[in-house]
């Protein structure tokens, strides 16, 4: 999705902003540009280009006029195109009619075109099909000496989501930002001010950030940073200290992010469980959840809501509080709860899981929810996300920043973060000590157990060699394998560009088995589970209509041999935790297939990392 890098301060801001963006580019975009107020004209100079950063740069090199490149007060953009194509007039930064005021957007302008046509019958010109161009010109006609009004006066005319930044040539040393519903986070350093859609664009000049909350105007010079509502109120906001540091959001040797976060999972498990297993008392300890054994044991039904992954994983959860709790628990596609009109009873808890902790209609989940009184806790990695402070309560992944568009370590540390929920809400219930220490136990082996699937990456690449010229697959399982049969799928699918679909292993001969044949691929997944023999009855069936099979399968199971034409071996492990071993198993395959077949793996063809529009 769109990011956004603002500068002010003592320095030069190209290469601040540039960086910053680079840092975005996970996020998914398809165009960017770079707004600098040049000191000598005091004029602003855009360069915007279709493509990547690096055709920024190049532009930048041939077009900004070269002492605006010393410019110490400029904003920065990735585009993520929603309202017209992404060439070079529709990307940001967008200027103001008369060229003294320059903009970028995130988020959407819903009554753009009433906006739209209102200011052209007043004379405004556009030169984009953006949303976002009003908004250069609403600050251009609101303006009447203070920056910050003029913007605050802007908002109050626009429907819609925004994070913005502005910028204008009668403040030449000074940065307006503001956010309703897409995300703005403020570094704070030493005589400079970084403002960006995502603390990753901040971390290597500060780890001191303010987050804007909806209906913040932050007025920024260097040294000061205001906040203040729409309303012109005072507002203070606390300074969160983040603790990624730079390492963690580089590569670290490997050739992309997503097979770097792929080998980080034994340590981002270990992260996510560190502190949290109490061996002794078969249980596990969770502050964030903010509740007593009483508050525990009266939740009588889980609402879980998400998106994509995060959904599948709260699929496995929602087995787990069921299992584990005895929690009647219940998956939505956050999308769908919040126009569903869902029923909430008094103790009736949601949880909202989010790696980003920003995407859109998670968000909307959580605030329907909460509206119907529901007690939400947040499931998030990203420490300070929106989802994350509006549920105030819940657990954190600890996984650290996940730069791959395809999500990968996230879905283990929420498997595993639901795993100790359902374990600590399970004690308060019918789970005995003696079962609740030997899952804890369990769970302490998880990260050597994640290590040793990573160990066999070399097989699995072959294996992946082997079947890389396939254009559809199907990956089929039960039980707790289900979602983790959704999950393959989309994995693949997102990052190779095959067709791949997830199903549960009985539904194959409901319908979908008719597209099976000898080009169509099927992976069953069948460590030691309930159930496993159903799924390699399914498997037969797929054989018998020459389809090529692939089990995923625990070691030592002899049998498999058999019933399928390649193996994927996972370690031996409880029931409760294969979905984890087997999901890396998925992401290694997805990955080197998509490695074979050449394609962008970190920046898939139309996705963005945190989808924070509808
Ligand atoms: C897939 C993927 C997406 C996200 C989904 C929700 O690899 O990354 O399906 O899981 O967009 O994102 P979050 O978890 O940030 O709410």
């Amino acid at each position: 999705m769109c990011g956004i890098v603002g500068y002010v301060g003592n320095k030069a801001a190209t290469n601040i902003i540039i960086s910053g963006l680079h840092r975005l580019e996970y996020r998914g975009y398809d165009s960017s540009g770079v707004a600098l107020l040049n000191p000598r004209t005091s004029r602003l100079n855009i360069v915007k280009t279709p493509g990547k950063i690096d055709d920024l740069e190049t532009s930048l090199a041939a077009e900004m006029p070269a002492e605006s490149t010393g410019a110490t007060l400029g904003i920065g953009h990735t585009r993520w195109a929603t309202h017209g194509e992404p060439n070079r007039v529709n990307a940001h930064p967008h200027l103001s009619r008369n060229g003294e005021f320059a903009i970028v957007h995130n988020g959407i302008i819903e009554n753009y075109i009433a906006l739209k046509s209102r200011l052209a019958q007043e004379g405004f010109e556009f030169v984009s099909d953006t949303d976002s161009e009003v908004i250069a010109q609403l600050v251009e006609q609101c303006y009447e000496g203070d920056l910050t009004r003029a913007v605050a006066a802007t908002l109050e005319m626009v429907e819609g989501t925004y994070g913005i930044a502005v910028i204008s040539v009668h403040h030449p040393s000074t940065m307006v930002a503001a956010r309703k519903g897409s995300p703005i986070a403020v570094g704070i350093c030493d005589g400079e001010t970084i403002v960006a859609s995502d603390v990753s664009a901040i971390v290597q000049h500060t780890k001191q950030v303010i987050f804007l909350n909806d209906g913040d105007i932050l007025t920024a010079t260097g040294d000061n940073v205001e906040v203040v509502s729409v309303k012109n109120v005072p507002v203070s906001r606390e300074t969160t200290h983040i603790d990624w540091d730079i390492d963690q959001i580089e590569k670290a040797g490997h050739e992309h992010f997503m097979l770097k976060e792929i080998h980080e999972q034994p340590t981002a498990i270990s992260n996510a469980t560190r502190g949290r297993l109490v061996d002794s008392e078969g249980t596990t300890k969770l502050s964030g959840m903010q509740m007593d054994p009483y508050e525990m044991a009266r939740i009588d039904r889980i609402l879980i809501a998400a998106c994509g992954t995060s959904m599948y994983a709260g699929m496995v959860g929602k087995n787990y509080f069921e299992d584990f709790a005895s929690i009647p628990a219940e998956v939505q596609q956050a999308a769908e709860f919040r126009y569903r009109n869902p029923i909430i009873q008094r103790d009736t808890y949601m949880l909202a899981i989010s790696q980003s902790g920003e995407t859109a209609d998670t968000l909307a989940a959580v605030r329907e929810a909460q509206r119907k009184g529901a007690t939400v806790l947040g499931v998030c990695n990203v420490v300070g996300s929106t989802i994350a402070r509006e549920t105030g309560r819940g657990v954190y992944l600890h996984a650290g920043p996940e730069i791959g568009v395809a999500s990968t370590k996230a879905f283990t540390c929420q498997v595993s973060v639901m795993a100790m929920m359902a374990i600590a809400l399970g004690r308060t219930r019918r789970l005995s000590t003696q079962v609740g220490q030997r899952m804890v136990r369990e769970m302490m082996s998880l990260p050597e157990m994640a290590q040793a699937v990573i160990d066999q990456e070399e097989d699995i690449r072959r294996i992946a060699e082997k079947y890389a010229k396939a254009e559809d697959f199907f990956f089929i399982g039960r039980g707790y394998m289900y979602p983790v049969a959704m999950e393959g799928a989309l994995k693949l699918k997102e990052i190779s560009y095959i067709h791949a679909e997830g199903y549960h292993a009985a539904e194959l001969k409901h319908g979908p088995i008719a597209l099976l044949g000898e080009d169509v691929p099927v992976v069953g997944l069948v460590p030691d589970i309930q159930g496993k023999d159903k799924t390699i009855g399914n498997m037969q069936e797929c054989m018998a209509r020459k389809a090529p099979v692939i089990a995923i399968a625990t070691e030592g199971d002899k049998d498999i041999d058999a019933h399928c034409d390649d193996v994927i071996r996972i370690p031996p492990c409880a029931e409760f935790l294969t979905p984890i071993p087997v999901v890396i198993a998925e992401q290694l395959f997805a990955y080197h297939v998509a490695k074979i077949r050449g394609c962008s793996i970190d920046q898939p063809r139309n996705l963005a990392k945190s989808v924070t529009v509808e």
